[in-house]
């Protein structure tokens, strides 16, 4: 059994981070949740939550203490800008007496994450997740005004990864021995098209869904039109339209390290039917 441990948890109002807070709780530790906005935050019973903002590392003095495992992102904002706070947050980390940190890695150039992995005195674990799953739920207002999904690059194959599975691996390496220096690419366990894709919502929801292929010109312009930042246009045209080798083979990460076989992409459909069923 598991040593009980206390885990103060950063981005945990958002995809992943939810999913760590719970995966966490499920695995019985005590879990310190932070936010910029505690009046806003959501968090399952049994929480505590703590206000700090990663751009001010010295507003996280509070939040680290009696801390053993830390989860870090290594962005400051909503446009996922890389903090330059990372060696404070680092030394904060280590005078508070954390020994366990792992970072979600954020597909670029990241000082945070420089500063963690040059860090010898903790045991870190660097998280590299493919394309969520998550990221189909952009698809519900499409589905829900026209039935149709809009998207460039039908073809492009993904392993993409449920964002459960993400926190479940997170939970795992904050809290058990075995994972320290890992980088860990994390997938789902099969390789789908977007039409795959799109035919797994619609078995879900019960209902038929068009897939209108997008030229690149129409996707950037979709992109701009819902206010996506030049480089995020960027990267996406690269991610989709050149997938990396990485993002389209299955890692067996999830399976080896928790045990249990990662969500199918079926599977999350399945739980978030409801945002594309036909309304009433
Ligand atoms: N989408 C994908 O397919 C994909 C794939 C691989 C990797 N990624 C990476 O995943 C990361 C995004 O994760 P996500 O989707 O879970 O994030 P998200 O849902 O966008 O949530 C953002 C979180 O960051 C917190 N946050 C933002 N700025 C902060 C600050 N200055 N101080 C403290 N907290 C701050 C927010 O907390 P509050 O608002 O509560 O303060 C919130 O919890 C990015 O690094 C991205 O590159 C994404």
């Amino acid at each position: 059994m598991t040593q009980t441990q206390k885990i103060l948890v950063t981005g945990a109002t958002g995809t992943v981070g939810r999913q760590v807070v719970a995966e966490l709780l499920a695995r019985g530790h005590a879990v310190r949740a932070l936010t910029r906005d505690a009046a806003k935050a959501v968090f399952p019973d049994g929480v505590e939550v703590v206000e700090g903002d990663l751009t001010d590392p010295g507003s996280l003095a509070p939040a680290l203490e009696g801390i053993t495992g830390l989860h870090l992102i290594t962005f400051g904002g909503a446009d996922l800008t890389p903090l330059e706070t990372g060696p404070r947050i680092l030394e904060l980390a280590r005078s508070a007496g954390v020994s366990r940190i792992t970072v979600l890695h954020g597909g670029g150039p990241s000082p945070l994450e420089d500063a963690v992995r040059g860090d010898d005195g903790v045991s870190w674990t660097v998280l590299m997740p493919v394309e969520f799953m998550a990221n189909a739920l952009e698809w519900a207002d499409g589905i829900q005004a026209a039935g149709e999904v809009r998207e460039p690059f039908v073809a492009r194959l993904s392993a993409m990864v449920h964002e459960g599975d993400i926190g479940a691996v997170a939970a795992v390496a904050l809290t058990e021995e075995g994972h320290a220096g890992q980088e860990y690419v994390i997938t789902g366990p099969e390789v789908l098209t977007v039409g795959d894709k799109v035919a797994a919502v619609a078995a879900a929801a019960g209902r038929e869904i068009a897939l209108v292929e997008l030229t690149e010109e129409q996707a950037v312009a979709q992109w701009r039109a819902a206010f996506l930042p030049e480089d995020v246009i960027g990267f996406l045209l690269e991610a989709y339209g050149n997938t990396p080798e990485v993002g389209r083979t299955v890692s067996g990460t999830v399976e080896k390290v928790t045990g249990r076989p990662a969500r199918t992409f079926a599977q999350w459909a399945g739980e978030h039917a409801d945002v594309f069923r036909k309304q009433a």
